[in-house]
């Protein structure tokens, strides 16, 4: 999610608003604007598009104060326009709000201001807060901003100012990154680093469920009840290159962490123990729909091809995944009861877009995942479901990917409700264990070494194979997209009930054979042929739920156990790693590798 920066001192805000915003555009966005505070009104300047556009909208809107904030959106409730940007203001222009998150219960909070008379000019989830505020508001503002956010469910980094109190500057954070600025007359809120360090490296962090009150003198930090809370001065002594990746020495590997924070986010309030599957305003008949294709690409058709399994396995419903490049020349069996779901981080993938032309064509229902609001797809399809994995920056998709699948589980669920082919024990069970993956994914990221060792063997050599059976295959293929694609090192996925039928010939001595072996009911067929390629020379690692007592690995990369049909989700972490470190250790460009884009717009 993007840039928030806040000003308040003695000189004028614009400045450090727009310079502030200019460091945060490494996060990818879509619009931008500022509001300040000035002859006693909030006066707001915000478009779609880049800082630039603002800038020459500032060009002819000269407007500017000593109290004021700004905002970059990575849009998720409302398409990129200029109502739809922050700065959101109330009707009498006297709050204004940015907002960096997602609020949960903006339809609920949205009805009963509407009902109270308010109007609303967005269609953002962002514009309730402000509404809110207004509506609390009794000539204090703190006091309105905390019980304003009282009634807020969701993620948010807020900052907020009144002209009726032109003396202050308020920002609240919850489970959105807020760090507040300090110079010894002007102080500053911004959501990373770099937006900071050309006015000074003395910070004070910001944790979840506080806010604090910024004056040019001071800065009081404060739980919701309004409790101060003593915090100390950070000193930063970051360059500027690694403060953009939040200390993350590449996007990469700070978008890999992000993962249990962004399934959470993707999972929302979709999915509640004991109430059915919540996909917001997705009206799907399950036992209308003949046949299910899904099409996409690279790791996104992987996200597909577990998705597939997913949805026939949980709903019974016939499901196939394709390749976007080559379902379209097939002249696939499409018709008006079919459901075409296309996969696709960017939403611009010349090749999933072209498909889903075609599948339109042919009369079928088309539905979206997609990680960005408002790219060519969703104004494609007539259905959309977002990931909230936010931007992802680095050309090797991870994040988007644990994203995708976690869509996947929770519409398979959903599917299976209505064809009615799981029993509540089974459903509930596997909810419980969706909610369960951030913290399995936690657990994971904190076993880098033995990746790292591992990483040190795999640099050294020229090609890599990866083997697994059913989803386990599935993410083989994902890893050794991983590693080929970033480290360059030749590196191949064969099911492992194939490898008599030809590819066992190409097993030498020392070469590197990365075993995926979750699946519990396959795992002594697949250790068979972990055997058959040890009994070659291979050196063998094997990748297994935690305490699988195994004689024929070289290495072996315990995992935290859940479901077989999450396992997906938990696995691909451990060899995305694998592949970041063994890519570092090649001194390579992780974040942009040779010859690939972040987004194929060409066939
Ligand atoms: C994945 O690491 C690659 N960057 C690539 O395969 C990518 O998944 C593919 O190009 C599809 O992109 P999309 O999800 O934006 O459509
Ligand atoms: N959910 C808000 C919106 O869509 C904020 C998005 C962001 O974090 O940039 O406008």
């Amino acid at each position: 999610m993007c840039g928030i920066v806040g000003y308040i001192g003695k000189n004028k805000a614009k400045k450090f608003l727009v310079e502030g915003l200019s460091m945060l555009e490494y996060r990818g966005y879509d619009s931008a604007g500022i509001s300040v505070v000035s002859d006693n009104i909030v006066k707001t300047c915000k478009t779609k598009g880049k800082i630039i556009a603002l800038q020459e909208l500032l060009k002819t809107n000269d407007i500017d104060g000593y109290l004021g904030i700004g905002h970059t959106r990575w849009a998720t409730h409302g398409v990129p326009s200029d109502n739809n940007s922050h700065p959101h203001n109330n009707s009498s222009n006297t709050i204004s709000i940015v907002h960096n998150g997602i609020i949960e219960n903006y339809s609920k909070l949205k009805n009963s201001l509407e009902e109270a008379g308010y109007k609303f000019l967005s269609d953002t989830d962002t514009e309730v807060i402000v509404h809110l505020i207004d509506s609390y508001y009794e000539g204090n503002i703190v006091e309105a901003c905390r019980k304003a956010v009282k009634d807020l469910e969701g993620s948010y980094a807020l900052g907020v100012i009144s002209s009726n109190e032109p003396d202050k500057l308020v920002a609240i954070r919850k489970d959105s990154p807020l760090v507040i600025g300090v110079n010894s007359d002007e102080k500053y809120i911004v959501s990373d680093i770099p937006a900071l360090l050309s006015r000074t490296r003395d910070v004070y962090f910001l944790n979840d469920n506080e806010m604090a009150i910024l004056t040019t003198d001071s800065v009081t930090i404060t739980d919701y009840d309004g409790k101060v809370l003593n915090r100390d001065l950070v000193h930063i002594e970051w360059d500027l290159d690694s403060a953009s990746k939040e200390g993350y020495e590449d996007f990469m590997l700070k978008e890999i962490f992000e993962q249990p924070l962004s399934v959470e986010r993707t999972i929302g309030s979709k999915i509640k123990l004991g109430e059915k599957v919540n996909l917001e305003n997705l009206k799907l008949d399950a036992k209308s729909i003949k046949n299910i294709f899904i099409i996409a690409c690279g790791t996104a058709a992987h996200a597909g091809m577990v998705g597939s399994r997913l949805i026939e396995n949980l709903s019974h419903i016939p499901t196939q995944t394709f390749l976007a490049s080559e379902f379209r020349y097939q002249e696939p069996l499409v018709d008006k009861s079919s459901l075409c779901i296309f996969v696709s981080q960017s939403g611009e993938t010349a090749d999933t877009l072209g498909a889903l032309k075609l599948c339109k064509e042919l009369g079928a229902r088309t539905l979206a995942i997609t990680n960005v609001v408002g790219s060519s797809i969703t104004r494609e399809a007539m259905d959309v479901i977002y990931t909230y994995a936010g931007p992802e920056i680095a050309v090797a998709s991870t994040k988007a990917y644990t994203s995708q699948l976690t869509i996947f589980y929770i519409l398979a669920l959903y599917l299976a409700e209505q064809t009615e082919t799981l029993d509540i024990e089974k459903q509930e069970n596997i909810k419980r264990e969706i909610l369960n993956i951030s913290s399995n994914m936690k657990k994971i990221l904190k076993c880098l070494d033995s990746i790292k060792n591992i990483a040190k063997i795999i640099s050294t050599k020229k090609d890599v194979f990866f083997l697994g059976r059913s989803l386990d295959y599935i993410t083989a293929m994902e890893a050794s997209l991983k590693l080929k694609e970033i480290s360059y090192i030749h590196s191949e996925a064969f099911a492992a009930g194939e490898l008599k039928h030809g590819p066992i010939a190409l097993i030498e001595q020392d070469v590197p054979v990365i075993c995926v072996c979750t699946n519990k009911n396959l795992f002594d067929k697949m250790i068979s042929n972990v055997k058959e390629v040890k009994s070659r020379g291979a050196y063998t690692i094997i990748l297994s739920r935690e305490k699988s007592d195994i004689d024929c690995a070289d290495i072996i990369l315990d995992i935290p156990d859940t479901i077989d049909i999450l396992m997906p989700i938990i696995s691909v972490i451990p060899l995305q790693l694998l592949a970041y470190y063994v890519t570092k250790i090649k001194n390579l460009d992780v974040d942009k590798p040779r010859n690939l884009a972040k987004s194929v717009t060409v066939e």
